[in-house]
Order: structure tokens, then sequence, then C-alpha cells
């Protein structure tokens, strides 16, 4: 007898209820009319007085233990139940933290933006050029001292591969496959081999634009920065100075003053474009003429976002790009 109460007991104590339905059942088998419990109280009638006493108290022990399992699990379960109603499905979830755009990114599709409205169109060049098209056809003698204006990353010594050191490539590739009326803006990565510092480096961006129609004067070239500076900057003073690039003919840098007397810093370079170079690329300049500029966007941005160190841009410093976030 005592061996089969033990053999119950140890059965009962493995018991781990999963849903209300567990408990219920466990309850019925051991406590149940016909369980096994009341079946050993049934069978100490049999037994002599004496055994009744020690069994039965050994029966009533096993009963207690059972009966703590059955509260045990109950409480067990209700607490499994109140964890998954205090979870409320229907609240939002935690978001990601979002990204921000590059301040470069958002300069540069501004001024696209800008450009577009005055029916600008936006088209695309390789980073990786020939010397034809970002020298030669631009106008820049052969052995000539305005090739060291822009000192150059060629891709293999002795080959003229090179990564451009401005945009304005992409004039010659498109003036060379579409005929005027031409007008088209251009962004994209620039190199040149230069010390980095604080307010150069070896890789900007800039934003070509190039106009060319019947009759198209400096006039006309210095409407459209014009009207560039007041889209971007609307109190800003611009200032318009002489310059020299190969292609370009009168040629012009402009620069830029965002308050009264602070400093007038260089945001762009631009001129009439240069009848070599149209006849380069087989335009007819006595028919044609035409206005180019090329804005540096890192200026522009450093002027917009009072950032005073070229660097920041290319460092992905987590610091300094998600306070870009807004707009
Ligand atoms: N390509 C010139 C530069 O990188 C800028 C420029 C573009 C000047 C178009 C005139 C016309 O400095």
């Amino acid at each position: 007898m005592i061996k089969k109460i033990k053999e119950i007991q140890k059965e009962a104590s493995g018991f781990q209820a999963v849903k209300l339905q567990d408990i219920e059942d466990f309850r019925i088998k051991y406590l149940g009319k016909n369980g096994l419990i009341p079946t050993l109280f049934g069978e100490l009638k049999n037994l002599s007085k004496t055994e009744k006493k020690r069994f039965g108290g050994n029966i009533n022990l096993l009963k207690s233990i059972v009966l703590d399992i059955i509260q045990k699990n109950k409480k067990e379960l209700s607490e499994e139940e109140k964890k998954s109603e205090e979870m409320d499905f229907t609240l939002p979830g935690y978001s990601w933290e979002l990204g921000a755009r590059h301040p470069i990114s958002k300069v540069k599709n501004k001024i696209v933006k800008i450009f577009e409205r005055i029916g600008f169109l936006l088209c695309k060049g390789p980073e990786i050029e020939d010397d034809w098209h970002n020298f030669t056809a631009l106008n820049f003698p052969e052995q000539h001292p305005a090739r060291e204006m822009q000192d150059t990353f060629f891709i293999e010594k002795n080959t003229d591969i090179l990564l451009r050191t401005h945009t304005s490539s992409v004039q010659i590739r498109y003036m060379k496959n579409n005929p005027p009326p031409i007008r088209i803006i251009s962004n994209g990565r620039v190199y040149r081999n230069e010390v980095i510092s604080s307010h150069s480096h070896c890789m900007f961006h800039q934003i070509e634009g190039l106009f060319v129609d019947k009759g198209v004067s400096f006039a006309d070239l210095k409407q459209t920065i014009q009207y560039l500076k007041h889209s971007i900057f609307v109190n800003s003073k611009i200032r318009v100075r002489p310059s020299y690039f190969p292609f370009t003919a009168p040629s012009a840098e402009i620069d830029i003053q965002l308050s009264s007397n602070g400093p007038w810093l260089e945001v762009l370079g631009c001129g009439l474009v240069n009848p070599k170079v149209l006849k380069n690329v087989g335009i007819d300049p006595e028919v044609y003429s035409g206005f180019a500029f090329g804005i540096g966007i890192e200026r522009i941005a450093l002027l917009l976002y009072q950032i005073n160190d070229i660097r920041l841009y290319f460092d992905n410093d987590l610091r300094f790009l998600p306070q870009f976030r807004s707009e």
C-alpha cells in the first residue's frame, strides 16, 4: 500500500498544466469519484484498525499534496493569462529611427528642383572620363598651364583615362549628341588631387548647367543666377567677378554674401560658352550661343547649414548626419 501511495505521489508531482482543462482532468483522475485517491480510501476498508490509521494518514497527506498541486497550477495559469491580457496588440509599435538625407543630397535636390521649374533637363555623365571630354573639347590646350588649374587623378599612368575634375565634361557629351536648343543640368562627384583640409577635399560635388540657343546672352546668364540666388538665399547679395575658364568667354565667378558685413564666398563659376567649344561639338557658333555654370554643392551647403568644415560631409559621423533629419 505504501508503495502504491508513493508511486501516485511521484506521478502527481510531475504534473504541469498547459490549459485549464488539464487541471480539471488532473483533479478527476486523482480526486474524482472513482479517482485514485478515493479508490485508495476504499481499499482501507479491508485493513486492520492500526493499518487503517497508518495508511489513512498517508493517503490524507497525498490528498493535500494533490490539492496543493492543483492550486499551484491554477495560480500559474491565471498569471500567464494576465500577462497576455496586459499586452495590447492594437497599440502602435515603436518606430524605427528615421534616417536623414545627407546635406549634400538635400542641397542637390533643392537646386535640381529650382532648375527643373524653368525647364532644365537633368542628365548624367560618367565619373571616369577621357582627356578629350574633360579637357581637350573644353578648349584646354595640350601642355597648357590651364590643365594644371585642376590637378587630376589618372586611372592608369600614361593613359588619358581620368577621374573627371569637373562636371563640364557632361556639357560636351550632351552637345555632341543633341542639337540645340539645349537646357540641361547635371550633378555628381568630381575629383581633384588636392590636400584635404577644412575647406578643400579631393572629392566634391558640382551641378553643371548649360543653355544653348539662338541669341543667348550674358544678361540671360545673370538673370538665371539671380533666380537661383533668390530661390535659395532670399536676403543675400551676389557679386559677379571676372575670371577665366578655357571653355567660357567671358568668364565669371559668382560670390555670395549672406549678411551685410559677412564674408564673400565663391560658389560658382560661369560664362558664355566659348565658340571654340561649340565648334568642337559640331554646333555652329555663328547661329547659336550659350551660357554654362558650375555650382559647388559643398559650398552652398556650408552656407545653408552653417557647416564650417568640408570634411564633415564625408566622415559619416552619426553625430553630424542626423541633424539634417527635418525638412
Ligand atoms: N568647371 C568649372 C570648375 O569646375 C566651373 C564652370 C562651369 C565654369 C561652367 C564655367 C562654366 O571650376
